[in-house]
């Protein structure tokens, strides 16, 4: 079997980091979405895999990913000259999935309990095509799926209106060949993709078995920020104390913290669960749970919690807590000089800020 990890997209709804650098490596715990997905097929035994990326997120996808071979994998990179919708990111793997069975992963998906259980039944079922099932109480945001008494999909509705099934689509699908049949004759929809619900009806309408399996454990598609932040929160819950960093003595670290290699803790308080990443330094501040901080960043004089900073940002001497906040590389939040009581402000499009 192989894997097939989407990681292009426009992600419009994770603006301005989309901007700069691809969702699927914003950090969870300091780890990129994508690197839990490549675990997760690895998990079940799947090696050989394909990304899809994209003309503008490509090559930094491929810097931080490399060959596979940080996951004991081989992977190869599948470019998608534009975002034409999740089932034509099947259609251009054809070659690379050949007549193999595949997962196909959205890499910006996050399960907890991994897709062991799923693929075991995928196989024993002898399925043309399994999809995984998260029941909810409003599914009408999702794509969802309709079941017979056998348990067999018969019918996928995007978006439904009216209440038709509690079962909500969660971006992992197995598929075997016929899925290229499908994709293949599928034209693109009304806002120009190739829809993977289409898809899979058509597979359905052609006398193909579909199967369904429930989710086990929760799962968190991270496209939106109050996303990002539940996924930090809940992989935070299951984190373990390790402290590879220094902290002096009128520091206190209470709950469970990791101190990545390099971190430094200077008269602060550490309350976790929270990540420190590898070099950055944590002065006269306070770190509150839910926080992950990525490499060589400086927290000085300042107070934070529940929130996401991304690698080599620097925020100092701010007077009220920051919580609740996703924070891109780079950045640099500190006091304005002068003495006007004015806010000076650079932030790029689509950035928001609560200010008191
Ligand atoms: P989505 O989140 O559905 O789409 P998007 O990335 O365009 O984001 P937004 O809705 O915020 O604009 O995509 C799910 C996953 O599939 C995500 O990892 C991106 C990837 N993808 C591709 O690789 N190619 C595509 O053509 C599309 C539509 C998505």
């Amino acid at each position: 079997m192989k894997g097939l990890i989407l990681s292009g997209g426009k992600g419009t709804r994770l603006r301005p980091f989309t901007y700069t650098g691809a969702k699927q490596l914003v950090p969870l715990a300091n780890k990129p979405v994508l690197f839990y997905a490549i675990e997760d097929l690895v998990e079940a035994g799947i090696t050989t895999i394909g990304i899809v990326i994209s003309p503008e997120t490509g090559e930094q996808v491929k810097a931080t990913v490399g060959d596979g071979a940080l996951f004991g994998a081989q992977i190869t990179y599948l470019l998608q000259d534009a975002p034409r919708g999740i089932a034509h990111g099947i259609k251009i793997a054809q070659d690379f999935i050949g007549v193999d069975p595949f997962v196909l992963f959205l890499g910006d998906n996050f399960l907890r309990e991994g897709i062991v259980p799923q693929v075991k039944a995928f196989h024993a079922g002898a399925m043309n095509a399994q999809i995984i099932l998260y029941p909810m109480d409003d599914p009408s945001s999702m794509g969802v799926a309709v079941l017979d008494a056998a348990g067999h999909v018969t019918r996928l509705v995007e978006k439904p209106q009216q209440f038709i099934s509690p079962y909500a689509v969660i971006g992992i699908y197995m598929f075997d060949q016929h899925v290229f049949e499908a994709v293949n004759s599928i034209k693109p929809s009304a806002r120009g993709e190739l829809e993977i619900t289409e898809t899979i009806q058509y597979l359905i309408d052609h006398g193909l078995k579909v199967g369904a399996q429930p989710l086990t454990g929760w799962w968190i598609d991270t496209g939106k920020t109050s996303d990002i932040l539940e996924a930090n929160r809940l992989i935070l819950d299951i984190l373990e104390t390790k402290i590879a960093g220094q902290v002096t003595d009128n520091s206190r670290i209470e709950g469970r913290v990791v101190l990545e290699p390099g971190a430094l803790v200077i008269n602060s308080t550490v309350r976790g669960p929270a990540i420190i990443g590898a070099q950055t330094r944590i002065e006269n501040a306070y770190v509150g749970p839910y926080t992950s901080i990525q490499r060589d960043c400086v927290i000085q004089n300042c107070e934070i919690e529940h929130s996401v900073v991304l690698e080599n940002t620097h925020i100092q001497d701010v007077s009220s807590r920051i919580a609740d906040s996703l924070i891109g590389r780079n950045v640099e939040i500190g006091r304005a000089d002068g003495q006007n009581k004015a806010l000076k402000i650079m932030l790029g499009d689509y950035s928001k800020v609560g200010i008191l």
